[in-house]
């Protein structure tokens, strides 16, 4: 995930911007850069850490300047090279020296190219951001603002973006469309950034920069308004941020702190919501919908990742303790089906962050097709806290590692709680709720006691760690828990996932471009790509290092033909590996015992 960090006031900037990177450090990345004006423009990149990044610009003496842009890239399209990280500039013969920092896709990016190209513009990078610089450059009339609006509007996809100009050396200007960007109110200054850890260290006072809209921000000033101009007043409110929440303490990792938070981050995640004496469940944040979850008769439950697992065990509870009928769904693919959201139907999205894209979008279409939309989510006042009806917040703090711990037991113990308080509304006894409560209270000592088994798991590790393949297999409730578990080790392990040819479909259809951003992802990466392609379609063709092209055949039938490559894939592999093809080992043709 891709970090921005941008200041302007009346400090030098590179340090300001190099320890912002530094907390973006744990959001993951390739490469990062920085640029600055002073006299001119200045741009540093490179492959790697923050710190190279810092050395790089202590050996080539500074890059000085009180208003600057800085990036750590998750590389999308092109590969990881210095040449493709951020910072990216407009055209360097007929440019006015913009750069531009971006977080998301432009999806549009190759026929914007295309057609700037066609108006003499030499691109130098592969990346999509830089065909924004060139956009941004080509509408530049003096008016940086007026440019970024000009540019974004022919833009299609997500996008977060901070951008300068050596002709105004008294403007930072930044805006977004889907991909998260905080401003930091400070005296004479403003430090933006993709999320709050960069900026608390210097105010507190922030606000998030609405979908569509973008900022002006001069030193002692500051002008809003969406890509038409139209003016938007922020809400400036305070960072719910401590800087001792984001250090290590301690810990040699951020996943070892969180996971070890667990029993402390439970608690305060139940405390003052739950009156073990009554039973009661107070949850302010459902406050206004009780009519709505009364005569709910159906909720879908959304995520994804661990936030999807997380909501797979709400969807046992809300069954098991609502006793309403609740199913769950990948976010990313909830839009495009034609799901059936009738009235009565609750749709419950699960998210650490609040800003998962895929969630986003499927919350989005659930209030289209009329939902009552609920959100239970860690990070306070981000996208989807603020877009859903109602919702309830985990409280387990900042979670800085990637492998998401205590998200996860938080989203479960307020899964829980939403499902005693629907279910206390409809038919469970007073004296039921009271002894869930009771359990749900005894769970963080279970947690601290089950961590003093920490050096025991290590030694287990140690003697399986060379295994390549891992198998988890878990029923019930714990079947979500069984997903998790080997999503966690081939994250941080890299085990079963390292040098992985990646099988695409890419066929014809409505999310072709999507599914094209994608390979560009994978082979950014160094992943190989094995495409299923639609028969004379040469782009995927020279993105993929294999095509198998399939007859172009309506979208709703594709699959019938698309599956056929995948089960020829899968029998040459079985053949040249010397496997029993017909009779796979603990394999039978029909499972007929539980
Ligand atoms: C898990 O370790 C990952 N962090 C990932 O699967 C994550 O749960 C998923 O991307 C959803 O993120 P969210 O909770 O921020 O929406």
């Amino acid at each position: 995930m891709c970090g921005i960090v941008a200041y302007i006031g009346k400090r030098e900037c590179a340090p300001i911007l190099i320890e912002g990177l530094k907390r973006l450090e744990y959001r993951g990345y390739d490469s990062a850069g920085i640029a600055a004006i002073d006299g001119g423009l200045k741009r540093e990149r490179c492959v790697g850490r923050v710190a190279a990044l810092e050395q790089k610009i202590e050996e080539l003496g500074g890059c000085e300047g009180t208003l600057g842009i800085a990036h750590t890239r998750w590389a999308t399209h092109g590969a990881v090279t210095d040449n493709n990280a951020h910072p990216h500039r407009d055209d360097e013969a007929m440019g006015h020296g913009i750069a531009i920092v971006h977080n998301g896709i432009i999806e549009n990016y190759s026929s914007l190219r295309t057609w700037l190209t066609g108006h003499g513009h030499t691109f130098r990078t592969e990346t999509d951001t830089e065909v924004l610089a060139h956009l941004i450059g080509h509408l530049y009339k003096g008016d940086l603002m007026a440019a970024v609006q000009g540019a974004l509007k022919q833009v299609t996809g997500a996008y977060a973006i901070a951008a300068i100009c050596e002709k105004e050396k008294d403007t930072l200007v930044v805006a977004r469309k889907g991909s998260p960007l905080i401003v930091g109110v400070g005296d004479d200054e403003y430090v933006v950034a993709s999320d709050g850890s960069a900026i608390v260290a210097h105010t507190k006072q922030a606000f998030t920069l609405a979908d569509g809209c973008v900022a002006k921000l001069t030193r002692d000033a500051f002008k809003t308004a969406t890509l038409d101009d139209t003016p938007w007043t922020p809400e400036i409110r305070e960072l719910d941020i401590d800087l001792a929440q984001i250090e290590l303490g301690g810990f040699d990792h951020y996943m070892a702190k969180e996971i070890h938070e667990q029993p402390a981050s439970l608690r305060t995640t139940l405390r003052g919501r739950v009156d073990l004496a009554s039973g009661e469940i107070v949850l302010g944040g459902l406050t206004g919908f009780e009519r709505e979850l009364n005569r709910a008769r159906r909720v879908i439950v959304m995520g994804q990742g661990t936030a999807l697992h997380a909501g797979m065990v709400a969807r046992f509870l809300l069954e098991d303790l609502a006793k309403i009928h609740a199913e769950h769904d990948f976010a990313s693919e909830f839009r495009y089906r034609n799901p059936i959201v009738d009235e009565g139907t609750i749709a419950l999205f699960i998210s650490q962050s609040g800003e998962t894209a895929d969630t986003l979008a499927a919350l989005g279409e659930s209030k289209r097709r009329g939902a009552t939309t609920l959100g239970i989510v860690n990070v306070v006042g981000s996208t989807i806290a603020r877009e859903t009806d109602a919702g309830v917040y985990l409280r387990v703090g900042p979670e800085i590692g990637v492998a998401s711990t205590k998200a996860f037991t938080g989203q479960v113990m307020v899964a829980a709680m939403v499902a005693l308080w629907m279910g206390r509304r409809r038919f469970l006894s007073q004296d039921v709720v009271k002894t869930y409560l009771e359990a749900m209270y005894a769970i963080p000592a279970a947690i601290e006691h089950t961590l003093l088994a920490s050096d025991q798991v290590r030694a287990i590790a140690s003697r399986y760690v060379d295994r390549e393949n891992w198998l988890f297999l878990g029923r019930g409730v714990n079947y979500p828990v069984a997903l998790e578990g080997p999503l966690k080790l081939k994250k941080n392990s890299y085990i079963h996932a390292e040098g992985m040819p990646v099988v695409f479909i890419a066929t014809k259809n409505s999310q072709y471009e999507k599914v094209l951003s994608n390979i560009q992802e994978v082979r950014s990466r160094g992943g190989h790509v094995i495409a299923v392609a639609t028969e004379g379609d040469d782009h995927v063709a020279g993105v993929a290092q294999e095509t198998i092209f399939v007859p172009d055949v309506p979208e709703a039938l594709q699959p019938l033909v698309t599956v056929v490559p995948l089960q020829l894939l899968a029998y040459h592999a079985a053949v040249l590996r010397g496997k029993d093809v017909d009779k796979p080992r603990n394999l039978a043709k029909s499972v007929t015992v539980e």
